[in-house]
């Protein structure tokens, strides 16, 4: 009997404390991705203390899903741990918000988990709270998108695109499509966000060996097709949008939306207004096939094979690059309609 008191304290405070410990996270929608063991006994008797996790626990704070883009890269990050037991994800959705974001890696930290990744929304604004996964002795990997270089000590290795010679490729197709002459708008990204900071730069660069193209108006759609649609929308009514020649925008999901407003005012996006964009999501190359639009540079959101080995590598105790580049491609015309099939995202 007197065990069986015993028993039952035990399992009340480890409840309180399993309360305490969650009761910090973040607001913003978290999971764990662990398989529930099978039950295996009926036994009342007290389980073995749990040896230390021989998972590689790894807490994972995403952006949103503002883009086709952004749901291939949940995806492929979910999927890649439940295949693999070795894996324990706890997953915290954003929302866009850095402030969830600095919420769920506190929340890891309190977790103790071994590696925390990192999809951060914008590049500035993390210094404190990664200097506590730091303190924490919590290694931290970005996924996707930088922070500022001053920071580079806080972060163990960034697994992600190019995204400045993504602006690079993105102005070179433009300068083919217009004949090197024409006045074009630019659909920024996030404000903040390095793939938009990068992505500009390097189509600025790149621009500069064209002087006969100019950027009328630049101005973010945030990585989301309704705000590409309505930006564009309002470009086409102002003075600016009354006589260009083609659109570049961030992302695929932008420019998908730039097309529906290009065709509402009843121009033809591909034709009338040439339209390059960045990702490769399969609508984007169904937009290709359609003419609608000329070019999508590729990036990569497939990560999850690369971050979860990343991360046991990591508990393993081996040294990572700094830099975990993706390998992307640049799609225009037949090239983009051969692709389309084999599309994985
Ligand atoms: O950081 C990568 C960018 O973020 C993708 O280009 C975009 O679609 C996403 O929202």
């Amino acid at each position: 009997m007197a065990q069986r008191k015993n028993f039952m304290g035990a399992l009340v405070t480890a409840a309180v404390l399993i309360s305490l410990v969650t009761g910090c996270g973040a607001k913003a929608t978290e999971t764990t991705a662990t398989p529930k063991a099978p039950e295996t006994s009926k036994s009342t008797e007290a389980p073995p203390a749990k040896p230390a996790s021989d998972k590689v626990v790894v807490g994972f704070s995403q952006i949103g899903a503002e883009s086709g883009w952004r749901g291939a890269e949940t995806q492929s990050i979910q999927d890649t741990a439940k295949a693999d037991s070795t894996i324990e994800l706890k997953f915290s959705d954003a929302q866009q918000k850095q402030e969830n974001q600095i919420k769920a890696i506190r929340s890891f930290i309190a977790q103790k988990v071994d590696v925390i990744a990192m999809a951060p929304v914008v590049e500035t604004g993390w210094e404190a709270v990664l200097k506590e996964a730091k303190d924490a002795k919590i290694p931290v990997i970005l996924v996707d998108r930088g922070i500022d270089k001053k920071n580079e000590d806080l972060y163990t290795s960034f697994i992600g695109s190019d995204f400045i010679l993504e602006g690079q490729n993105a102005a070179k197709a433009m300068a083919e499509h217009l004949g090197d002459k024409g006045n074009i708008i630019e659909l920024e990204g996030t404000v903040g966000a390095s793939a938009a900071i990068d992505r500009k730069k390097g189509f600025d660069d790149e621009m500069k060996n064209h002087p006969n193209i100019k950027i009328v108006k630049s101005q973010s759609g945030d990585f989301t097709r309704a705000t590409g649609k309505q930006v564009m929308e309002a470009i086409l009514k102002s003075p600016e949008g009354k006589d260009i020649q083609g659109v570049y925008a961030h992302n695929d999901d932008m420019a998908l939306g730039a097309i529906q407003a290009i065709e509402e005012a009843g121009k033809k996006p591909g034709s009338d207004i040439k339209i390059v964009s960045v990702d490769g999501i399969k609508e984007a190359f169904e937009a290709i096939k359609a003419g609608k639009l000329n070019t999508v540079v590729e990036c990569n959101p497939l990560l999850g094979p690369q971050l979860f080995q990343a991360a046991k590598d990591l508990k393993a105790g081996k040294q990572l690059p700094k830099w975990i580049k993706s390998n992307e491609e640049v799609f225009s015309g037949q090239k983009a309609i051969d692709a389309l099939p084999n599309r994985k995202y």
